[in-house]
């Protein structure tokens, strides 16, 4: 008889509805079908996300992108084995959209319900694209809300080595696209722009690189100096009535961000003597990121996992990527009460 259980995974903790159904099986996690409804278009001319808007899409989203997973896997609710919702970290009101359905699923088939972390979803939805993680990984998350360096045993135990002091690496790249003009959010037109540029035409600080910085913030990161050093350049050329090299500055941008993320994390690794990369989030979209994190693991021989962009973005495939890996390990399920926490702590898989 067959031991493959069906996962259901369900994130809404920002402004994508997703829905996935993940197959775990003796060998692994594989992803059968994953469905994501977007209501970024509602936001961007508001320049940020606005969690009322986010909040109302879920809700109108939840009920037909459930019903699309389930058609195109070929499945019904009676199928499913576990359900996985993204309890924290994220926006409140849309977070407790997605917890209620999934507690309403749950209860329905009597299913055991389990509510994980997003941010460490964003690391191991890489399972079901590259197979299960070796016994320790390195996993550096770059996303809108979050740049953390976490060092991950037998997948679900997280030790958190650092973050950022103060802005994530996307909203840093928002808030640059915002000064440069472009739309919300930044963070792609920026990538895009930075290809056509000279990466060392400007040099920008490099945030807690320095050598007094390494006994407490050797794995911390910090982007909002850079900002403010993108943002004087500009305001000086403006003031001269100079035209913005757009191209230029963005790709030095990209670059003096890029060159902390991987050069910090590649200490990490050595420090730690991790010889995997695992490399997730929103903005591990990241042209200038991707390449840099290629080229420095090669040189220091350590194998760089990133998942390809869709799964790098929110999804629900990450929900039930990491409620496989949990089910798979015999973890108790949350209580059906399901508490949502916005700050949910980085170390805790599950609620
Ligand atoms: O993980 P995600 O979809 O949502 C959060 O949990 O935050 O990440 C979205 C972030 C945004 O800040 C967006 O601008 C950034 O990731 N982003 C990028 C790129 N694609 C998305 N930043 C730079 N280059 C990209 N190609
Ligand atoms: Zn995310």
């Amino acid at each position: 008889m067959s031991t493959d259980r069906l996962v259901l995974g369900i994130e809404t903790s920002c402004d994508e509805t997703g829905v996935a159904l993940v197959r775990l099986t003796d060998e692994g996690s594989e992803l059968l079908v994953d469905v994501v409804a977007s209501s970024m278009d509602e936001h961007a001319r508001f320049g940020g996300i606005i969690p009322e808007i986010a909040s109302r899409a879920h809700l109108e989203a939840m009920v037909p992108t459930l019903s699309t997973t389930l058609e195109r896997a070929g499945v019904t609710l009676a199928d499913v084995d576990a359900v996985a919702v993204t309890a924290g970290p994220g926006l409140v009101g849309p977070l407790t959209v997605g917890a209620a359905a999934a507690k309403a699923l749950a209860i329905g088939i009597d299913k055991p319900l389990f509510g994980v972390n997003h941010v460490i979803g964003h690391a191991v939805v890489d399972e079901l694209v590259h197979g299960p993680f070796p016994e320790r990984v390195m996993s550096l998350v770059v996303s809108g809300g979050h740049s953390s360096l976490l060092l991950i045993d037998d997948t679900v135990n997280v030790t958190e080595l650092g973050s950022t002091l103060d802005d994530a690496a996307g909203e840093a790249f928002d808030k640059v696209g915002r000064l440069l003009g472009l739309p919300y959010p930044g963070g792609p037109h920026i990538d895009r722009l930075a290809r056509e540029g000279n990466p060392r035409a400007i040099r920008f600080p490099r945030g807690l690189t320095a050598a007094k910085d390494q006994a407490d913030h050797a794995a911390d990161f910090s982007f909002s100096g850079l900002k403010t050093a993108v943002a004087r350049w500009v305001e000086a050329r403006q003031d001269a009535g100079e035209e913005i090299p757009l191209a230029d500055v963005s790709a030095s941008f990209a670059e003096a961000v890029a060159d902390v993320l991987t050069a910090k994390t590649i200490a990490a690794c050595r420090a730690h003597g991790v010889g995997t990369l695992v490399v997730g989030g929103g903005f591990s979209a990241n042209s200038q990121l991707r390449d840099m994190a290629a080229a420095r693991c090669e040189e220091a021989g350590i194998e760089l996992r990133i998942p390809p962009i869709r799964y790098c973005t929110d999804n629900g495939a990450m929900i039930a990527a990491l409620g496989a890996a949990v089910l798979r390990r015999g973890m108790a399920p949350s209580n059906l009460d399901l508490p949502v926490d916005s700050s949910m702590p980085l170390t805790q898989v599950l609620v």
